[in-house]
């Protein structure tokens, strides 16, 4: 794992923005896997700052995947996950509707909505680059404490506290749906660069559970000790409860131009 600790947030955002165009540049028909939440959202903002500077790699065959769907809200329902990611990103970028998708949250067929993600996500040759965030309580995506580390995308119910996290989407935290459909711990995984990010005081101690405490599905991130390439890109009040800050910054500092994203 390659932890790189940044003084800002903004230093963040553009870190993570480098590595999407990077990829992009390389692959011009990269699949993209896309967190939502607030913390992806400076990386998305830049992301879509470059598009519109004329500076961005072309995204026209470019596929993005979201991670996790509330389950029940209305096609269309400007909280659910598939349309946010739109909002935020997507349609930035001009993907059309066709090259994004999400779970399917509907209630008509959710017995299926995980193995049909998991067939469309084999079916696009998997994912290149996940972009994750990390909850207050270690979770990720919509794994909660407790997730099999070996899960696959399947309906999960939300503990309280992610529910009162995700509260301020909604008008009250009795319409925050207690059901989700979430990639699994085994089937993010799989994603080939797993690229993990926090910014803030609130995510320190989530972080340094998930980076330098033990392997355990109490903590759903710690799941990225076993990929071969997880890159955590925290700000400095992030990294505050991490033991080995001098090391990561002594690493990052020694780190050769060839291994850094070139845009
Ligand atoms: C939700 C999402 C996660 C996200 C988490 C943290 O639970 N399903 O993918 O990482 O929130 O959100 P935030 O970045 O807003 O703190």
């Amino acid at each position: 794992m390659e932890v790189i600790v940044l003084d800002r947030p903004e230093d963040v955002a553009a870190l993570a923005a480098d590595h999407v165009e990077e990829l992009v540049r390389a692959h011009p028909r990269a699949t993209l896997g896309l967190a939502t939440g607030s913390s992806p959202l400076s990386t998305y903002a830049e992301l879509a700052r470059r598009h519109r500077a004329g500076t961005a790699p072309s995204y026209d065959q470019v596929r993005a995947f979201t991670l996790d769907e509330y389950v029940g809200l209305p096609p269309g329902d400007p909280r659910s996950y598939r349309a946010t990611i739109a909002r935020e990103l997507t349609d930035h970028l001009g993907l059309a509707a066709a090259q994004v998708a999400g779970p399917d949250g509907g209630l008509e067929q959710l017995p299926t909505a995980g193995e049909r993600y998991e067939a469309l996500l084999r079916d696009a040759g998997g994912i290149d680059l996940q972009i994750l965030g990390i909850g207050s309580d270690g979770h990720l995506a919509f794994n909660e404490p407790g997730s099999a580390l070996s899960s696959r995308t399947r309906l999960k119910t939300l503990t309280r506290r992610t529910r009162e996290d995700n509260a301020r989407f909604f008008a009250s935290l009795d319409e925050v749906p207690r059901h989700v459909v979430t990639q699994g711990l085994g089937t993010i995984g799989e994603a080939r660069h797993l690229l993990l990010l926090a910014t803030g005081t609130g995510k320190a101690a989530a972080v340094a559970a998930a980076v330098e405490g033990p392997l355990t599905a109490s903590c759903p991130a710690s799941v990225l000790q076993l990929h071969r390439r997880a890159t955590v890109l925290v700000d400095t009040k992030a990294a505050g409860a991490l033991g080995r800050v001098d090391y990561y910054r002594e690493v990052y500092e020694g780190k050769p131009a060839w291994q850094r994203p070139s845009t």
